[in-house]
């Protein structure tokens, strides 16, 4: 049984959530390896529409196991409010297998992670104030609180006193904020620990002995490859690694059992928070994306900037996680353009080039090129076969499969399970 992979190949909310839902539907077990409660994704089944930040898509079927990996950082609060929403819906979460080695998100990452912002002043990130970047920080500076660790009291306690002896000074001399009380902050993760106490274990052995016994294993990525903190738009990235080779790491899985990696795109490319965008249309037409795409962040409900599909960066992306094939969402979004934008290369100090440059000054004075495709000026959203696409609509998809050298082979055209196209051997 195959191992898949599915990653975001831009700035993330490329609707990752929908493809995962869709593919995971014969996967045994749905992993998320990386990330926190920043991410958001939209399922919609039925007429039912699910919101979800931290818990993998999988988790809406009643047979999939859904595995939180090491490589996240959870915020227990926010967990067990998604958990308990679900519940409420009637959907299961006893299948919930969350790895005991990873990191919390405690209320004082959430408070840093605005007082960080704050001091930046005009330089800020753009961030979601979920905590992520205090609760990453915590985890390479070695003073983390680890989900196996709220299982046990003195243990806890311990790990408390030794991040509470630096964040106390950090909260009291540098932001003059009042310090935080160990002996309540302890109580309370006792108290969530007994709540998840029945989920949490060792993810990598239960991911281990459901591979070796033959089950399909999907990995769900979160964000997008240029919020990756080694291969993104740094500084403007998220805290933790994106890209399909986290997995490794994050859920404790060896890299070369993954047998195909996904490169999810969207049609045109948006990104939330601060930093470059060389494709970014700040228009009316930008405003139209928006509203047509529902472009509204899932987490901070941010308008999201809009641009033009941008092949320089897809090529970075693609190679970096060695995308196998594309699954291209949004494309019903794309239905009111006359003509449709596609930046092909970039001009940087008057040389045409091929290649995004990492070096993020140089993106910055890059200029796109673009290309000029014709719209299809019609409703895609009832459409479920490939060839019953406008001329124009495949010719985009030709066109993307051309620039990529990859095939696209699954085609979203609207937010619903079933508003896709299937191509080449999917489904
Ligand atoms: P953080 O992850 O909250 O630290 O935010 C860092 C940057 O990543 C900000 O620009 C966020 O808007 C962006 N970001 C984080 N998660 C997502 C996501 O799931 N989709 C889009 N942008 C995200």
């Amino acid at each position: 049984m195959p191992a898949s992979l599915v990653v975001g190949t831009q700035w993330g909310d490329e609707g990752k959530g929908k493809i995962v839902d869709i593919l995971a539907e014969k996967a045994h077990m749905v992993v998320r390896y990386q990330g926190g409660n920043n991410a958001g994704h939209t399922v919609v089944n039925d007429q039912e529409k699910y919101e979800m930040h931290l818990l993998p898509s999988g988790v809406l079927y009643p047979d999939t196991m859904a595995v939180m990996g090491q490589g996240m950082v959870i915020d227990p609060w926010a967990l067990i409010e998604e958990m308990e929403g679900l519940k409420k819906r009637g959907v299961s979460i006893e299948n919930l297998y969350i790895s005991d080695s990873a990191h919390l998100v405690l209320p004082y990452h959430i408070l840093l992670d605005k007082l960080e912002e704050k001091l930046r002043g005009t330089d800020k990130l753009g961030t979601t104030v979920k905590g992520i970047g205090p609760a990453y920080t915590d985890k390479a500076a070695r003073r983390g609180i680890r989900m196996g660790d709220i299982l046990h009291p003195q243990r806890l306690k311990r790990s408390l006193e030794i991040a509470l002896r630096y964040h106390n000074q950090v909260l009291k001399k540098v932001f003059h904020e009042s310090c935080v009380d160990l002996e309540e902050l302890l109580a309370k993760l006792l108290d969530l620990g007994e709540i998840l106490k029945p989920h949490i274990c060792n993810t990598s052995l239960k991911i281990a002995q459901n591979w070796e016994a033959g089950r399909h294993i999907f990995f769900e990525g979160a964000h997008g490859t240029l919020l990756d903190i080694d291969n993104g738009s740094y500084p403007y990235v998220t805290s933790s690694s994106t890209v399909a080779g986290a997995v490794a790491g994050g859920a404790g899985f060896p890299p070369g059992n993954v047998d195909e990696i996904i490169g999810v795109v969207k049609a045109y490319t948006t990104r939330v928070g601060e930093g470059v965008f060389p494709t970014e249309e700040d228009s009316s037409t930008g405003d139209k994306l928006r509203e047509a795409g529902g472009e509204y962040g899932v987490t901070t409900r941010r308008p999201r900037r809009c641009g033009w599909l941008d092949i320089p960066l897809l090529k970075h992306s693609l190679r970096i996680n060695g995308a196998d094939w594309l699954a291209l969402t949004k494309m019903d979004v794309l239905s009111f353009m006359d003509e449709i934008q596609v930046a092909t290369a970039y001009k940087l100090d008057g040389e045409i080039i091929q290649e995004m440059p990492t070096d993020m000054e140089k993106l910055e004075r890059c200029e796109p090129v673009y290309e000029f495709l014709p719209g299809w000026k019609q409703d895609l959203q009832h459409i479920r076969e490939y060839e019953n696409l406008p001329s124009q609509a495949r010719e985009y998809v030709k066109f993307l499969e051309e620039k990529t050298h990859l095939p696209v082979k699954l085609i979203s055209v609207g937010p619903d399970r079933k508003q896709v196209i299937l191509r080449g051997g999917i489904g």
